[in-house]
């Protein structure tokens, strides 16, 4: 992956920001719409999706029922394919998803219910995973894209090792703070904490000794209706970028935020810009 760091821009950018009245954020509805565009804007999804049924999935070999708590599942689309990787040769695969935004939670179950695999029982608890309760300990707690917004990531680390069973798995899958989403971190606080990236996740981990593992799947996010079109057909993906709603950006902002695209856009490909994922397991003591 080729980094181009333009520090200098991002020290003036972020005291602009500073300066600046924050930005709306983005309500449920507009979070999911905007979640939707960005995912389809890249093909960091399809190798995501391809990565969990031909990694993990073998992991869990050898668990008969499997037991899987999914954190921040969203619409449960990339759960279908775990949980139909899982669900083979009669297994049974229990699958709790943890959502706090009811209509995603609800398109969640349906999505599970929908794959028609009478061994596999789906679950939904609409709630935030600090208020979960998983009830039985799980061969697999995972959080894919979904550490950014817990309050607080020790405790959320701490919860999901206490969920899950002693030789169990746990997996993280959040972006690298580098190179895109530092412009998600320059628009912090949302609601008043900053966003946890996968450098945070991996100090937490590290700092309780355990055994683990990070490999980064590099994918490519087209960008090029953010930089020509950004308060128009670009707007979706710009919002869901920086987490908040970019119509209210200054220009002086927004053309900063742009520029930092560009800089960092490969260059056989205008307008494409690295879309790194860190995967992380940690295997639970
Ligand atoms: C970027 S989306 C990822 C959704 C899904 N995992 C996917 O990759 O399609 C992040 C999800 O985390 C959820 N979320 C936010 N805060 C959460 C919390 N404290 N506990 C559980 N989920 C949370 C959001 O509602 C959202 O659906």
């Amino acid at each position: 992956m080729t980094i181009v760091r333009s520090s200098g821009s991002l020290d003036q950018l972020r005291e602009e920001v500073r300066r600046a009245p924050p930005l709306p954020a983005l309500s449920g509805e507009r979070y999911a719409a905007t979640h939707a565009a960005y995912e389809a804007a890249s093909d960091q999804r399809s190798r995501l999706k391809e990565w969990l049924a031909r990694e993990l999935a073998p992991l869990l070999d050898g668990c008969d029922p499997v037991r899987v708590v999914g954190v921040g599942v969203g619409n449960g689309s990339v759960d279908t394919v775990l949980a139909t990787a899982l669900a083979v040769d009669g297994r049974s695969v229990h699958y709790t998803g943890v959502e706090p935004h009811a209509a995603s939670a609800v398109e969640f179950a349906e999505r599970l219910a929908s794959l028609g695999a009478a061994a596999l029982v789906p679950a939904v608890t609409i709630g935030k995973f600090a208020d979960h309760d998983a009830g039985y300990p799980a061969d697999l707690v995972h959080f894919v894209h979904s550490l950014y917004y817990v309050e607080d990531l020790s405790a959320a680390l701490e919860h999901a090792l206490k969920i899950a069973r002693p030789g169990g798995l746990l997996m993280a899958a959040t972006a690298p703070l580098e190179p895109l989403c530092v412009l998600t971190e320059l628009v912090c606080p949302w609601g008043g904490h900053r966003p946890w990236f996968a450098e945070d996740v991996r100090a937490e981990l590290d700092l309780r000794g355990l055994d683990v593992h990070t490999e980064t799947l590099v994918g490519q996010l087209d960008v090029r209706d953010v930089l020509a079109d950004p308060l128009g057909r670009g707007e979706a993906v710009f919002d869901f970028l920086v987490g908040a709603r970019t119509a209210a950006m200054t220009p002086g902002i927004r053309e900063r935020m742009l520029n930092h695209l560009h800089a960092i856009s490969a260059p056989e490909r205008p307008g494409r810009v690295p879309h790194p994922l860190d995967i992380t397991i940690a295997r639970v003591p």
